[in-house]
């Protein structure tokens, strides 16, 4: 059961501060989005007035096509997990499940069979006698989310559930969440500010800047074709030369950007046109997209300024001729050596075209 979500000019101001300027957003049914960015973003702003918690200053917000605006918390059809687990530590976890569906006044067998299917949902039926202070983080957020689960609730808030927890756990979860989103069908909005967990979990990433959305797509859109600065520098590593449109085009007819560390081609295509002769731009170009070769053979040298080992992949940061670095991804078995100078081939499509 999932339910299509839209926010409407939504928007909330504490005097003077503007926590998030009017927003229109859509969450199709069944969508997995993330609302990613740094913090004081406006994410649990935004997230906190579509549960009913936060009164907008402005707009309105329509869950399957209903004006819930004016409409309470409980009775929106919505389920919330919080970082902070927030379980009843005197109940037990199977009481702290039912918690929830005894206020609804379920019937006794209601309550027993929903408890149950949610604490099989999560793989937590063994420990439905035991407390809360009896289990690990990863179980007690596990509880939350079953807590959650248990009404079914068409669609699910989840802000920064797994904050709390180690990388191992939090990577452990993000699979569970995965699965669970899965099998229960619902529409989640899910707040983070780890670009990591919101690429590997979300159909969709709704990136936040200083109150506003900045980019809404998936995260191959976000990764590949992001539409400013902030959304390529937020998401991934990015390195970005900046230049004017040169008045020569390349030997292929391409146009080049004249930057401080030599003329490189630039992309046709892309959020921004090349524009012309003159025209200031910024190239993203990912540690990925270029290839070392011999000096002198690419489109710009480099000094090799250090090496990192990060385990899946080798990075050398590159020191250019106007002393700016670049981050380039080696391939195994080139066994480069800092102080080595090295030329840098790419294929201009795998840049994007930034305005400056
Ligand atoms: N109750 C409040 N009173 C005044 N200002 C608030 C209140 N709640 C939030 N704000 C402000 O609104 C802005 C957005 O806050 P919000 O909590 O939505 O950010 P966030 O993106 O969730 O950040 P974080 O990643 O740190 O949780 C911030 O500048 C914050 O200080
Ligand atoms: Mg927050």
């Amino acid at each position: 059961m999932s339910a299509k979500l839209e926010t409407i000019g939504i928007a909330k101001s504490y005097g003077e501060t503007v926590a998030l300027q009017p927003t229109d957003l859509t969450v199709q049914a069944g969508e997995f989005l993330t609302l990613l960015g740094p913090s004081g973003s406006g994410k649990t702003t935004l997230l906190q007035m579509i549960s009913g918690l936060v009164a907008p200053s402005a707009g309105r917000i329509e869950i399957a096509g209903r004006d819930v605006t004016h409409v309470e918390p409980g009775k929106r059809g919505i389920g919330m997990v919080f970082q902070s687990y927030a379980l009843f530590p005197h109940m037990s976890v199977w009481d702290n499940v039912a918690y929830g569906l005894r206020m609804r006044r379920q019937s006794r067998e209601e309550v027993k069979r929903a408890v149950d299917d949610a604490l099989t949902m999560v793989r937590m039926n063994d420990y439905a006698k035991r407390y809360p202070q009896e289990l690990s983080g990863g179980q007690q957020q596990r509880i939350a989310l079953a807590r959650c689960f248990a009404y079914r609730p068409s669609v699910i808030l989840l802000d920064e559930p797994l904050g709390a927890l180690d990388k191992k756990l939090r990577e452990h979860m993000q699979s569970e969440i995965r699965r669970l989103h899965k099998e229960l069908g619902a529409t989640f909005v899910y707040v983070t500010h780890d670009q990591d967990e919101a690429l590997t979990l979300s159909d969709r990433i709704c990136l936040m800047n200083q109150a506003r959305i900045e980019q809404v797509g998936t995260p191959v859109d976000l990764y590949d074709r992001p539409a400013t600065r902030f959304a390529a520098g937020f998401i991934g590593h990015s390195n970005l030369l900046e230049g004017a449109v040169d008045h020569e085009r390349g030997p292929a007819g391409e146009p080049i950007l004249l930057t401080a560390g030599g003329r490189v081609p630039l992309p046709q295509r892309g959020a921004a046109m090349p524009g012309s002769p003159g025209a200031r731009h910024c190239l993203l170009l990912r540690p990925e997209a270029p290839r070392l070769v011999e000096p002198k053979s690419g489109f710009l040298d480099g000094t090799i300024s250090d090496i990192v080992f990060f385990g899946s992949d080798t990075r050398v940061q590159l020191t250019l001729s106007d002393g700016s670095h670049l981050s380039v991804r080696c391939e195994r078995g080139l066994s480069p050596c800092i102080g080595d100078t090295v030329g840098l081939v790419w294929d201009p499509h795998r840049t994007t075209l930034l305005s400056a």
